[in-house]
């Protein structure tokens, strides 16, 4: 070999190792959004979840309706928010400066809302229902216990420690399929009908 072909050679060969030396997750990361794992991109107003989910204790439904009625979650439009902040203003120089950001908007638009950058975003060709999971399954958890509906935790992790949203999971075929084959086994050991599709590729694909 002369030494311009090693040289390519050996060029080619770093090439095609980069993703493994840089890990596939992180590789995956940059192309697939689904696939970001720990994405929290930075929000037009610095909402807390950690403040209102987790100090103030307020119900993930109460902003984010439809979550037991059907396939999607909504985010809260300004006129939920503002239910508090036409008279919250804040006590803090931050805290202040972050709801004047809210009410310029609520001022402006009524309704029409801020520019949430989307977070979770399932694949095109993949089928999740909110409903089902949240209000028709029955999860067991690993000690046997039975509870009617999967609490939002499960798949978002504890959303009372973030600020704006973070995804905690990526989306990947094998996020669905392992919790739906984990709970079938529980189900018949504890003599319950089974109903989470694993091999009924239409139910997610269709
Ligand atoms: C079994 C897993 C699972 C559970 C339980 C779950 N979610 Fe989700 N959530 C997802 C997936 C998957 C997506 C992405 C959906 C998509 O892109 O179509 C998502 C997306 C969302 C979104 C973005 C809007 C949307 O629907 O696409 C919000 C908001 C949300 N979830 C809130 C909640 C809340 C609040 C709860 C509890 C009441 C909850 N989720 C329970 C898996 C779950
Ligand atoms: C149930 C009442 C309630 C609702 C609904 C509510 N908030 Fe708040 N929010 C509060 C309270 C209380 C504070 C604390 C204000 C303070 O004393 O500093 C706060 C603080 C904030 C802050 C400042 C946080 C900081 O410390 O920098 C922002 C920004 C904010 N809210 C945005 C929102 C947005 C956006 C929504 C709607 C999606 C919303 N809030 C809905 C009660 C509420
Ligand atoms: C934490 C556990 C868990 C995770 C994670 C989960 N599921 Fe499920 N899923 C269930 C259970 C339990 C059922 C059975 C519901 C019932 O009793 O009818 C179910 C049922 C379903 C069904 C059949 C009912 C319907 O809604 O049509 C589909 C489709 C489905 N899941 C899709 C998904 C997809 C897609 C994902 C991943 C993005 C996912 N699930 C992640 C637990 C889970
Ligand atoms: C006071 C209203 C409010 C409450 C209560 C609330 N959220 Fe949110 N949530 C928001 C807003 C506004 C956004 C959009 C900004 C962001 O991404 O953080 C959001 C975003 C999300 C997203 C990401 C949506 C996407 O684009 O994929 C998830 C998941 C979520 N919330 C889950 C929860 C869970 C779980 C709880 C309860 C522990 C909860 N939220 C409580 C207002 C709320
Ligand atoms: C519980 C829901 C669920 C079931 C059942 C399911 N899939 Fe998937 N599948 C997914 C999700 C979610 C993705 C998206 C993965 C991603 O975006 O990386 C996916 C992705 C795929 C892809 C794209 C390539 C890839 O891996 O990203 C193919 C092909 C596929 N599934 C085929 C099948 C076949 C064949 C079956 C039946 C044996 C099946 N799936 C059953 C949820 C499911």
């Amino acid at each position: 070999m002369n030494a311009k072909l090693a040289v390519l050679f050996f060029l080619l060969t770093i090439g095609m190792a980069m993703p493994i030396l840089l890990g596939f997750r992180e590789v995956a990361d940059v192309q697939l959004p689904n696939l970001h794992t720990n994405y929290q991109p930075t929000q037009p107003i610095p909402y807390s979840h950690r403040l209102h989910a987790g100090v103030l204790n307020i119900d993930c439904q109460y902003c984010h309706t439809g979550a037991d009625e059907g396939r999607h979650a909504a985010i809260p439009s300004l006129d939920t928010c503002w239910n508090c902040h036409k008279t919250v203003k804040g006590r803090t120089a931050s805290a202040k400066e972050s709801i004047a950001l809210l009410e310029k908007a609520y001022n402006n638009g009524m309704g029409e809302g801020v520019a949430w950058k989307r977070v979770h975003n399932n694949a095109d060709f993949v089928y999740f229902n909110h409903q089902t999971h949240v209000r028709i399954a029955q999860f067991i958890d690993a000690d046997g216990n039975v509870t009617d509906g999967i609490d939002c935790a499960q798949c978002h992790g504890d959303m009372t420690k973030e600020g704006v949203a973070r995804q905690k999971e990526q989306l990947t075929m094998g996020f669905c399929i392992n919790c739906h084959r984990d709970q079938n086994q529980r189900h018949e050991a504890a003599k319950l009908p089974a109903r989470a599709p694993v091999n009924a590729c239409d139910a997610c694909h269709r």
